[in-house]
């Protein structure tokens, strides 16, 4: 059977996006919100192949076996506390979340240290035993996952400490066409990919660009 796949903070630029490139895929998708009605809200305003759901935040966790996290960094340990309980053992937790320094009125060309060393990492701390955190999305722009009109030309890198957990997270962000996912590493490597985001922010606004990250050389047959 599918895994299941839901969304939390499916409502914001990156998880609708996200969840609207999926659903065209042909795969359902439940978004999560802190207010299960405007989840609903915006479930509705996406159509596709697949059906997309709309709940509050907990309920989404509960619905699937691959959960995506998309909220913002300020927002992330209160958010996994809340969709804490509702997590079953399994599970894999995808955290795209990068600690930006605009969560605390900063640039967004900086990053904010984080304890554990990388939000998922914090992500990692937060979650229950049996859940598995997967690293990922942090260079794939809003703006242009939600702009179905547009054809994604990049990878996305995805870091854990479980390489099966990484192919099942791969093979859904695979069904985004033109979008490749790379497993990068070690969870502890989110420390490097979630810097990146900084940098992409960066290259865009000095090129007035939507860039994306493309790793050559790898090895077709590896
Ligand atoms: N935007 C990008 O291009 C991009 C790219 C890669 C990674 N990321 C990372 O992905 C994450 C999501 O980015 P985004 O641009 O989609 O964020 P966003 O649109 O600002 O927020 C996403 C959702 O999070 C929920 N949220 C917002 N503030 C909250 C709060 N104080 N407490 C609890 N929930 C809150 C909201 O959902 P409800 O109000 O419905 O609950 C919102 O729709 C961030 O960590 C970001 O750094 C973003």
């Amino acid at each position: 059977m599918a895994d299941a796949i839901a969304i939390i903070g499916g409502t914001g630029a990156l998880g609708r996006g996200l969840a609207a490139r999926l659903a065209l895929a042909g795969r359902d998708v439940v978004i999560g919100s802190r207010d299960a009605s405007r989840a609903a809200e915006v479930a509705s305003s996406i159509t596709g192949e697949g059906t997309v759901t709309g709940l509050s935040n907990a309920d989404a966790a509960a619905a699937g076996n691959i959960v995506f996290v998309c909220v913002p960094f300020s927002s992330q340990a209160p958010t996994l506390k809340e969709i804490k309980g509702s997590l079953s053992e399994g599970t894999i937790l995808v955290d795209a979340t990068v600690p930006l320094a605009t969560n605390v009125g900063g640039p967004p060309t900086r990053t904010l240290g984080v304890w554990q060393g990388s939000a998922a990492q914090q992500a990692e701390s937060l979650v229950p035993a049996g859940v598995t955190v997967v690293a990922g999305l942090h260079t794939v722009s809003a703006d242009l996952l939600g702009d179905l009109e547009h054809d994604l030309d990049e990878d996305t890198l995805l870091c854990s400490n479980d390489r099966d957990a990484i192919a099942k997270v791969a093979e859904i962000l695979n069904l985004v066409p033109g979008l490749r996912s790379i497993d990068a590493g070690r969870l502890e490597l989110a420390k490097v990919t979630e810097q990146m985001t900084a940098l992409m922010i960066s290259i865009n606004i000095r090129h007035k660009a939507r860039t994306g990250v493309r790793v050559t050389g790898l090895n077709p047959d590896a």
